[in-house]
């Protein structure tokens, strides 16, 4: 498809302010919508820096800035107080947000069990979970973020556990829902406040801690009780009972084993549906993206070993949505120690942000940065500057999970496009508190393409079915 003869489609977001906010809208704007917080000098210079109750807060654009905090010195640079209050709860001391010695012996345990040679076992729980959510798909009309939701949480659900928790899905997705509704909007003192003195917010995420892990260790405890009658992994369960520190031997305990399973189901949903979603209403909008990308999928076994590596189109459509809506919208960090960087001088405890929502539409790294156009990642394409594109991180902390997401969400993606023509009439805006979600949900119409009589018969798994049944390619 040439995609530069036709109109792009330029998904709304909020204005930036034309001028950095004064100190009270700029607290207001974090609580609200994080994504209002940066002026639109933001998406044009190198660095901004602000004074925010005398401590020093610095945006960083430029490459090699970036390069230094994430990479070269990394370790003088830990996750800020508000990130921790926030995450602590639902995620203990796991890969997230342990450091150190610590951190360095989960992840050297966890990275093998999500690299790319568990990716084929991954794929098949993707596949089952997406075999029985399509089957239940019989309304003409959608919420797409909620069917995206309970889709991505079955598929941490099943790839961590096999099929023995399902029942627990709608139990974790109502704490979940009561977390991010009113204890995961960072205030005042939960900025400012140094993570070990409690904020009164505080208490209640503990309060909401004790039912999440009791849920979490109820889930484990029921796992372990129907041990592997085979000598292969089913699941990351089963990985990471069995996983060892490669030069210690140690395995985790049972407090460490919870914190990492609520860690990487937490980690491993949330980001991976909203994505889903905003890939969705991105298709709604552009039929001719849409049309190119289900072109690419006519006839194909999505249930195939390594069919993920053909879907070029879609893998390029699910990059541009994380370009334009990533679900990690900010990295914050804080400086342990006063550090340099080239000629900007950080006192301790100065709060640092690298910003994929603000790298994703600068003007020095994309032409046209607010359209929505695949084709800037396709093969022939080059490659975008370098930290121009992060949506999973950079340098040691990058996400551990990528590989897996961008499993699921080429293959959620490629599963819906091969099945339906996707619409919608609404518009919707973007907001960021943890994750970029958008502003209300959407309702979306879904048609069902014609299948060729080719790929019906290699469809594994039987056809979705649909009211809206308009047999429309
Ligand atoms: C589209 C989906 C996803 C996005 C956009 C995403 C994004 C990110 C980003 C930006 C980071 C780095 C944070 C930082 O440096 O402050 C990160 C870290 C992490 N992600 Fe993901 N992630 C996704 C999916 C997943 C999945 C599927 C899993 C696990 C199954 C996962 C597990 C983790 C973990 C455990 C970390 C912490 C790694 C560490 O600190 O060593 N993520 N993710």
């Amino acid at each position: 498809m040439d995609m530069a003869a036709h109109g792009l489609f330029v998904p709304p977001v909020p204005t930036p302010p034309p001028a950095p906010l004064p100190m009270r809208a700029f607290l207001r704007a974090i609580r609200e919508n994080a994504l209002t917080i940066w002026p639109e000098a933001a998406y044009h210079d190198e660095f901004m820096v602000r004074q925010f109750f005398g401590r020093k807060n610095v945006l960083l654009n430029a490459p090699d800035a970036i390069h230094h905090v994430l990479v070269d010195n990394h370790a003088n640079y830990r996750r800020s107080p508000a990130s921790i209050r926030i995450l602590r709860p639902i995620t203990g001391n796991g890969l997230l947000l342990s450091m150190g010695d610590t951190w360095r012996l989960q992840r050297r345990t966890i990275a093998p069990a999500l690299g790319p040679r568990v990716i084929p076992l991954l794929s098949r729980h993707i596949m089952a979970s997406v075999h029985d959510a399509f089957n239940t798909l019989v309304q003409p009309e959608l919420d797409l973020l909620a069917f995206m939701q309970n889709l991505a949480l079955d598929i941490a659900g099943r790839s961590m556990f096999s099929l023995e928790t399902k029942q627990y899905g709608a139990a974790m997705r109502r704490l979940l829902t009561e977390f991010g509704d009113h204890l995961a909007r960072p205030y005042l003192f939960d900025l400012l406040l140094p993570p070990s003195i409690p904020t009164v917010r505080d208490w209640r995420r503990a309060l909401f801690s004790k039912r999440w892990m009791h849920l979490i260790e109820t889930m484990i405890q029921q796992r372990a009780n129907t041990p592997n009658p085979g000598d292969k992994p089913r699941d990351l369960f089963d990985l990471l009972t069995s996983a060892r520190d490669p030069e210690t031997g140690a395995g985790f305990s049972p407090g460490e084993l919870r914190d990492q399973v609520a860690t990487l189901i937490l980690a491993g949903h949330e980001t991976t549906a909203v994505t889903l979603f905003w890939a969705c209403t991105l298709l709604a909008q552009a039929n001719d993206v849409q049309s190119w990308m289900a072109e690419e999928l006519r006839g194909v076994d999505l249930t195939e070993e390594g069919v993920q590596a053909k879907l070029i189109r879609t893998r390029a459509v699910v990059n541009e949505t994380l370009r334009l809506f990533p679900a990690a919208f900010t990295l914050v960090r804080e400086a342990i120690l006063p550090d340099r960087i080239g000629d900007l001088q950080l006192p301790r405890r100065a709060v640092v942000m690298i910003a994929p929502w603000v790298l994703h539409r600068h003007h020095a790294f994309w032409t046209d940065p607010g359209a929505f156009n695949p084709a800037r990642f396709m093969p022939e394409a080059p490659p975008p500057p370098r930290f121009a594109f992060m949506p999973f991180g950079a340098g040691p902390r990058i996400c551990v999970g990528a590989q897996f997401a961008m499993a699921e969400a080429v293959l959620v993606l490629a599963s819906l496009v091969q099945r339906f023509r996707i619409a919608s009439r609404e518009t919707v805006m973007p907001v960021a508190i943890v994750t970029t979600q958008p502003d209300h949900a959407p309702l979306f119409q879904l048609t069902r393409r014609s299948v060729s009589p080719e790929s019906r018969t290699r469809m594994s798994s039987p056809e979705p079915r649909t009211q809206a049944d308009g047999g429309q390619s």
